[in-house]
């Protein structure tokens, strides 16, 4: 297969690059590295075992040249910043909304018909139901979130338009090795610059689920190997969430701090858009035999051991 990975120098999607060159396919990345790094994936371009693209997406022309000859996109490039939304409304809308569209007519002009793309629990907005399940009905509370859920209906009017397959993803939140922006970033950023104190956003009680990458990498590739409908839309969490003062607790613990004071901003959100419980209902990849195999503790402490030893994620 030749397949094209937007934002493939970025956290996600770089270890979807991992997994198809590992699988032996031919690989292309596109990145405007706004956030991506090229450390990410710095062991391909020395092996040539992929090609990199460097250019943005709201490029129509760029982006047509680039998916000449592809049989699937991996779409994955966005903003990914949920929580500075607010601070400019196009930006999601730009950077989301506008590239899907881009991927979208490139691939019905070079007549590529396979899409994958990374959604967000964020386009629950603050459900009612938990686990909440894909076919729960959303109220957006997020620009981020909005622009997500726009996308997946353009991917789905494309599909149903121009013959096009599609497999939509919807993950919590992802953490793992090359994790870049995030609670647990967040934390250990703090926690290096004072390992006295922590200023926590909220008041600690937010109840959130974590997924690692590598169980979110095999759930993506499951669900495009084994779901065979036009377009084909999964959760993909873990069954456990924690509360955000014990993701503190184990942070603190991994990096082998004691008696860290905490200051809570307060509120049960820790910023507009935020939602005080994300859990998914993830009853129909499991139903393909999916299950997440690594604990929110163990994703977190690997997460950890990972930025300390990395610290080129915290150049930017
Ligand atoms: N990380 C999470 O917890 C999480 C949770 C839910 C959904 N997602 C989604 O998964 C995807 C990957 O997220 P991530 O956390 O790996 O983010 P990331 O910021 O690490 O990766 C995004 C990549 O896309 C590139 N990019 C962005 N806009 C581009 C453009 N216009 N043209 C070319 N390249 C562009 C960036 O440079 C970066 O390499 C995103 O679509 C995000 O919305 C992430």
């Amino acid at each position: 297969m030749k397949a094209i990975v937007t934002g493939g120098c970025g956290f996600i999607a770089s270890h979807v690059t991992d997994r198809l060159v590992n699988l032996g396919h031919e690989v292309t990345v596109i990145d405007n590295m706004s956030t991506g790094f090229r450390e990410n994936i710095c062991h391909h371009l020395e092996s040539k075992s992929i090609k990199l693209l460097e250019f943005d997406l709201g490029n129509l022309k760029k982006t047509e040249k680039a998916l000449k000859g592809a049989d699937a996109v991996f779409h994955l490039a966005a903003n990914a910043d949920v929580r500075h939304g607010l601070e400019d409304s196009f930006r999601d809308i730009d950077r989301n909304l506008i590239v899907t569209y881009n991927i979208l007519e490139a691939m019905r002009k070079s007549d590529v018909k396979k899409i994958l793309f990374s959604s967000t629990a964020a386009t629950y907005g603050e459900p009612d139901v938990f686990p909440t399940p894909e076919t729960y009905h959303p109220r957006q509370t997020s620009f981020y979130g909005a622009s997500k859920i726009a996308c997946e209906g353009l991917i789905e009017a494309f599909s149903e338009a121009y013959g096009m397959q599609a497999w939509m993803y919807r993950f919590v939140s992802i953490q793992g090795e090359r994790h870049p922006h995030g609670v647990t970033y967040d934390f250990v950023k703090k926690l290096k610059a004072n390992p006295k104190q922590l200023e926590i956003l909220g008041d600690g009680t937010a109840r959130k689920s974590y997924l690692h990458v590598e169980d979110c990498v095999d759930g993506f590739f499951l669900g495009f190997g084994k779901a065979t409908g036009r377009t084909n839309l999964f959760n993909l969490g873990h069954e456990e969430y924690v509360n955000v003062k014990k993701m503190a607790d184990i942070v603190t613990s991994e990096m082998g701090l004691k008696e860290v004071k905490y200051n809570f901003t307060g509120g049960e959100r820790g910023w507009v858009g935020d939602s005080p419980l994300v859990h998914l209902d993830t009853g129909r990849m499991r139903a393909l035999g999916w299950k997440p195999k690594i604990s929110i503790e163990e994703t977190v402490r690997r997460t950890v051991r990972w930025l300390l030893a990395n610290p080129y994620v915290y150049k930017r």
